[in-house]
């Protein structure tokens, strides 16, 4: 089976056709899947789907473009979803400097990205990071906040080789979508050739990041055989490995969800 780690289905571009296009991503092969929470509200529509689809677990988190629903109130509501069984890891935390330049704001996205970092520590759960034109920091909140205590996976990865070697020897993951089947995608397949197999992750981040030749469309977890197609290319070994290996890399990570 394919190991969906990073899914939006919560997302208002599923609302016309959520259960349908659900029922034929698990039919096509994709089980379990991580829907991914990204901001209070998300994670509540999150949990809502990991209820209703036994094969769906959840991550509770806020991602830094949505900081500001953020408070103590809002934050203690969060701590109290991580009991839930189905709740697999804290994110998706980060940081993001593409969409917010001011100082102020990324001041206050550190801030929030070191809270949940101490919220997965103490819960011991994983963390599922985003990160976009903040490679230093990312590094640099994590190292300041006890990040090689915790786990998690550097969601569509987006850095340099060094960089993701830097991440794995902290005992993360770096996760692969459909970027890696884009022409101008070089930066990622090297990173793909320098990483060990057993450090990848599978991810769409559906709606978002379709893979080749579906580019532009809206993207589900049946395209992620493009995704393993590439990998597969780029490392030398067959579709078979790339499935069953990333699979056991996200059983090892997410540990909640293999000892069910
Ligand atoms: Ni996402």
């Amino acid at each position: 089976m394919i190991f969906e780690t990073h899914a939006h289905y919560d997302d208002e571009r599923f609302d016309e056709d959520r259960e349908e296009t659900i029922a034929r991503v698990r039919a096509g092969g994709v089980s379990p899947i991580i829907n991914v929470g990204a901001s209070i509200e998300s994670t509540r529509t999150t949990l809502a789907l990991a209820d209703n689809h036994d094969f769906i677990y959840a991550a509770a988190g806020v991602h830094p473009s949505d900081i500001d629903c953020l408070n103590e109130e809002t934050f203690a509501w969060l701590t109290a979803q991580t009991a839930n069984p189905k709740v697999v890891a804290v994110g998706e935390i980060g940081l993001d400097y593409y969409w917010d330049k001011e100082p102020d704001v990324q001041a206050n996205q550190r801030y929030w990205f070191k809270r949940q970092l101490d919220l997965a520590r103490e819960v011991s759960l994983p963390v599922i990071i985003h990160s976009r034109e903040a490679a230093e920091d990312t590094m640099r909140v994590m190292r300041e906040n006890h990040g090689d205590e915790i786990s998690g996976v550097i969601h569509c990865y987006s850095y340099s080789p060094e960089m993701a070697l830097e991440f794995v020897k902290m005992g993360y993951y770096i996760g692969v979508g459909g970027v890696v089947t884009f022409k101008n995608a070089k930066k990622l397949v090297r990173t793909v050739e320098a990483l060990p197999l057993e450090r990848i992750l599978l991810e769409t981040d559906c709606p978002y990041m379709a893979p080749e030749p579906h580019r532009g469309t809206r993207n589900d977890s049946s395209n992620i055989p493009y995704v393993i197609a590439k990998i597969a290319e780029i490392k030398g070994v067959t579709p078979e490995d790339v499935e069953r290996v990333t699979e056991d890399n996200a059983c090892r990570l997410f540990s909640r969800i293999s000892s069910r």
